[in-house]
């Protein structure tokens, strides 16, 4: 048994906010119908392409355990196939621009005629106000959520983050609500619609930042390196380089080998409750006790000394040395791992969290695998599924389309391209 058994999702999605959103509910168990336009399928299928004729990585690394259905939903037939899927699911998920469903006749009010218990989730760029029509990619919503903002050096311009916040970060939101639907829909026997924006979903992450936008009316952000360096703040929330978000000071220093390795780096942070161990670690045992060092509001006007000299320490060692000697002294570092170093962990193999996949069209390809592990409710990452692979199955095995009737739907031109004598 998977937890989301029996659940069958309508999959509207494209590109990579939904389709993230819908994978993971395919990893619980429940049964994703993507949803594709004939001959095209999802935009992704055909961008970024590295091996000519095969899906993308971009499709097939987002698309994993679905199922796969040709339709063209602006045909009558088309239509017809539509609502029959809405009346046997249970979530209906898509993030099509604002106002796409309606205009092909499946308003919110529609679809709860067609099925008063179906859960409609929907993405889009903005909530309502008077940005909701525009079109959102990743890098619109991570700068219209306050990412860009405060990303970045406080002398340099706003940068986005490689972490896609405002696609696979609104697509985990929305997860969150149609669980939550699922849930209440027990309690409460009906559907309900739940929306999730990316500039709401990235703004939610990075609240601490409107944390420091608030603490900025009273007084400097002594934490912040800026204030260190005798740098005035301004009105907003600036960009905080490389330091720690939360109370405890930290930086991204050198490590052995730096000059070449571009990911030769650790992130250090001087916790209080370390204080004395990094003052070991590093050769200053004065500095345990001396004025100016040994409380953590002496030393705000010195981090850049502290993390200078901590850094020429570092510098002596690898970015993994620099992890087994401070770890077991609670010591919080990171080493920074790059693609390729994560690709290859071993214990991101074990858990799951990186895996192989094989696909007809393309061989073995590694992806992310499920982030979220459940201990009943294990995960087998199955490849994403060929555009219209399952055309015939869901039309006949799950619409219970048969004979006549089958051969009306496969002419229609609604389905792309099946192969009729196979469906006869
Ligand atoms: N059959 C028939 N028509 C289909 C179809 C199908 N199976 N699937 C999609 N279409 C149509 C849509 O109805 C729409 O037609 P319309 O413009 O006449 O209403 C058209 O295809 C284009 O869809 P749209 O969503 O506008 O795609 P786009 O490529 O122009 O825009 C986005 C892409 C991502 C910008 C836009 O979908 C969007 O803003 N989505 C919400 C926010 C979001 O999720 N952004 C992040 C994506 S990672």
């Amino acid at each position: 048994m998977k937890a989301l058994e029996g659940i069958k999702v309508l999959d509207f999605t494209h590109v990579q906010s939904g389709p993230t959103c819908t994978q993971l509910l395919a990893w619980f168990g429940a049964d994703v119908i993507k949803v594709e336009r004939p001959g095209v399928g999802d935009a992704t299928r055909k961008q970024l392409v590295d091996v000519p004729g095969a899906d993308s990585l971009y499709f097939t690394m987002l698309n994993h355990n679905k199922r796969s259905i040709e339709l063209n939903s602006k045909n009558e037939t088309g239509k017809e196939v539509l609502t029959r899927l809405i009346e046997i699911c249970d979530v209906m998920v898509e993030n099509f621009a604002p106002g796409a469903l309606d205009r092909m006749g499946f308003s919110w009010e529609r679809i709860q005629e067609i099925n008063p218990r179906i859960i409609l989730a929907s993405i889009k760029g903005f909530g309502p106000g008077k940005y909701e029509d525009c079109k959102v990619y990743e890098n619109v919503a991570q700068c219209a959520g306050g990412s860009a903002s405060t990303t970045g050096f406080h002398d340099g311009p706003p940068l986005v983050t490689g972490a896609q916040v405002g696609d696979s970060g609104t697509g985990l939101h929305l997860c969150l609500g149609i669980v939550t639907a699922l849930y209440q829909r027990e309690s409460s026997g009906r559907g309900q619609k739940v929306s999730a924006a990316m500039q709401d979903g990235v703004l939610n992450l990075a609240r601490v930042k409107l944390r420091d936008q608030q603490r900025l009316a009273r007084g400097p952000l002594t934490e912040y390196s800026q204030h260190g360096e005798g740098i005035p703040f301004g009105e907003a929330t600036p960009r905080a380089g490389n330091d720690s978000g939360g109370g405890q000071p930290g930086r991204i220093l050198k490590c052995r080998g730096w000059e070449t390795d571009p990911n030769a780096y650790t992130y250090f942070i001087t916790q209080a409750a370390a204080w004395t161990q990094v003052c070991e670690v590093i050769g200053e045992p004065e500095w345990k006790t001396k004025e100016g060092y040994a409380t953590p509001p002496e030393r705000l006007d010195k981090l850049n000394e502290i993390f200078e000299r901590i850094e020429q320490w570092t510098m002596t060692k690898t970015k993994f040395e620099v992890m087994e000697i401070c770890n077991p002294r609670n010591i919080p570092v990171g080493p920074i791992l790059s693609m390729k170093e994560l690709m290859e962990d071993e214990g991101l193999r074990e858990t799951g969290t990186i895996v192989d996949v094989e696909h007809p069209e393309r061989g073995t390809y590694v992806s992310v695998g499920c982030p979220i592990k459940l201990s009943d409710s294990p995960v087998d990452v199955i490849r994403s599924p060929l555009l219209g692979e399952h055309t015939q199955e869901v039309l006949a095995g799950d619409l219970g389309y048969r004979g006549d009737d089958l051969m009306r739907v496969l002419e229609s031109g609604a389905v792309g391209d099946v192969n009729k004598e196979a469906a006869e």
